[in-house]
């Protein structure tokens, strides 16, 4: 996209000066607080965490924004139309309620830490402006916000962890942090700036946590980080793994997301022999590629090949033959030719991916992408993302084919549309529909796979006598 970023932000901020707060007495006693949570997996983990961070002041979480007397927008960077949101949210929040009052709107996560000045001189209703990497000191923040807006977007040496309350959360799948910040600086991606440098937490520290939501139920653990398996806090990656699959029931453990250049080499070895060795580790692996190019890979500053990556794939496959395969692809990357996307189509179908996001480039600025030569034009990156989801699709059904008669657990996480129904995970992260009498959210149920659709397969309970994966 030629527009610049902000003569487009410019179109969804109304300069108005926000509704004053009012000053009659609230409804109720407690406090009430309600986070919004934009952007990846990290976002989310984030969002739990202020909301453990609020609720340890004794706020409790409502489900709406409306009878909030704290909104948190948890925001993301990574395209300009994810920034966008922030700004049409805080249009709707300072609006008066009936009685006058609006809540106290909090901006934080990745276009708090990128534009906190900006969004400051823009949305006046805005009171507090807090980056990701420094949450925890909300209540502090919220308490100086009486005297007017507070904006903290530090990059503090303390990491957060250490800060944070104990976790709450009484879900069967859960997320961990293990890893933040990014020093790859892709050409086209803002994460680098706006998470700061790659930083691994202690793994001592990570085996408590997750021995703590392990004692409050938790059956799967999602290791998080913009490059999990460049994590190095003490143990590798796999280190960590072996060393959370000890933890008595725990079931589950998955990783995301990993980059492909610490997968190659002997570096990937033993997170590679992990996915053979660790039965508790799912075998799925979420590997973006990017582009199926490449010349545009080189461009990415990706530091990984066509060729490299598919080797990669190779090493995993003979590791663990049913391995699940996803990834992130961008469309129109500056300089992007029609033949170059043709190779991106065809990476699709030579790995056939159980599942994969596609993205159209977006310029951001202050990335070195976003003053490369050629940009390609919005008619045409349209053009291609329809023709490359096409061809994710199919690849997913055509995975999902090929489950049909497994037998496998499923992990029940929500209801489905009809009476009766669960919704749950399979090992390969497929969403699968279980009608299973007596079955609860939060069970690790045993099913057959029978039926397959793009998005989901279908599974009925099974009586086995082998032990499924
Ligand atoms: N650390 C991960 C991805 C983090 S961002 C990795 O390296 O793979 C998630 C995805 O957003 C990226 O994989 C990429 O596909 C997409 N993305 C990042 N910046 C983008 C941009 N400027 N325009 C479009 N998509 C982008
Ligand atoms: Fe962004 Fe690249 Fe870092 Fe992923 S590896 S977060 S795409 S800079
Ligand atoms: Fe978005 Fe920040 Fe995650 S930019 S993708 S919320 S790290």
């Amino acid at each position: 996209m030629t527009t610049p970023h902000k003569a487009a932000m410019a179109e969804v901020i109304d300069l108005e000066i926000a509704a004053p707060v009012s000053s009659a007495p609230p409804k109720h006693v407690q406090q009430r607080f309600h986070v919004k949570s934009f952007g990846c997996q990290m976002n989310v983990y984030d969002s739990e965490r202020m909301g453990d961070v609020l609720t340890a002041q004794g706020m409790a979480a409502t489900d709406s924004p409306d009878d909030a007397d704290v909104v948190v927008l948890n925001t993301c960077h990574i395209r300009e139309r994810a920034s966008e949101k922030l700004y049409s949210d805080i249009g709707r929040l300072r609006q008066p309620r009936r009685d006058g009052s609006r809540p106290t709107i909090v901006a934080a996560g990745c276009v708090a830490q990128a534009e906190g000045a900006e969004i400051a001189a823009r949305a006046p209703a805005v009171d507090v402006i807090v980056g990701p990497l420094a949450y925890h000191r909300l209540p502090q923040l919220l308490q100086e916000a009486r005297g007017g807006r507070v904006i903290d977007i530090d990059m503090p040496a303390v990491p957060k962890f250490d800060a944070l309350p104990a976790r709450r959360i009484a879900q069967a799948s859960a997320f961990l942090t293990v890893q933040e910040g990014c020093d790859k600086f892709c050409t086209f991606c803002v994460v680098p700036y706006t998470r700061g440098p790659e930083t691994s937490r202690p793994a001592a520290d990570l085996i408590a946590e997750a021995a703590a939501l392990v004692a409050r139920g938790v059956r799967e653990i999602t290791l998080l980080g913009q490059n999990v398996n460049a994590y190095a806090g003490g143990l590798s990656l796999s280190g960590l793994i072996r060393e959370l699959a000890q933890i008595d029931g725990l079931a589950r453990i998955r990783y995301t997301t990993s980059h492909p250049r610490d997968m190659e080499g002997a570096g990937g070895d033993d997170l590679i022999a992990a996915h053979a060795e660790v039965a508790k580790l799912m075998p799925y692996l979420h590997l973006p590629v990017q582009s199926g190019s490449s010349r545009i890979l080189k461009a990415m500053n990706r530091a990984h090949t066509r060729d490299s990556y598919l080797a990669t794939l190779a090493r995993l496959r003979a590791s663990r033959t049913d391995i699940a395969l996803s990834g992130d692809f961008i469309v129109g990357f500056p300089g992007e030719t029609e033949a170059d996307f043709q190779q991106t189509l065809s990476i699709v179908h030579e790995v056939g991916y159980a599942a994969a996001y596609s993205f159209k480039y977006s310029v951001r600025p202050g990335t070195p992408a976003a003053t490369m030569a050629d940009q390609v034009p919005e008619t045409v990156k349209d053009e291609r993302l329809a023709r490359l989801q096409a061809a994710i699709n199919e690849a997913s059904l055509a995975f999902n084919h090929t489950t049909i008669g497994r037998r496998c657990t499923v992990l029940l996480e929500r209801p489905g549309r009809k009476p009766g129904q669960l919704i749950g995970k399979t090992p390969w992260l497929q969403s699968a529909v279980v009608s299973l009498p007596g079955a609860v959210i939060g069970d690790l149920v045993e099913v057959e796979i029978v039926s397959a659709m793009p998005n989901s397969v279908e599974a009925v309970p099974c009586a086995t006598t082998q032990s499924p994966v």
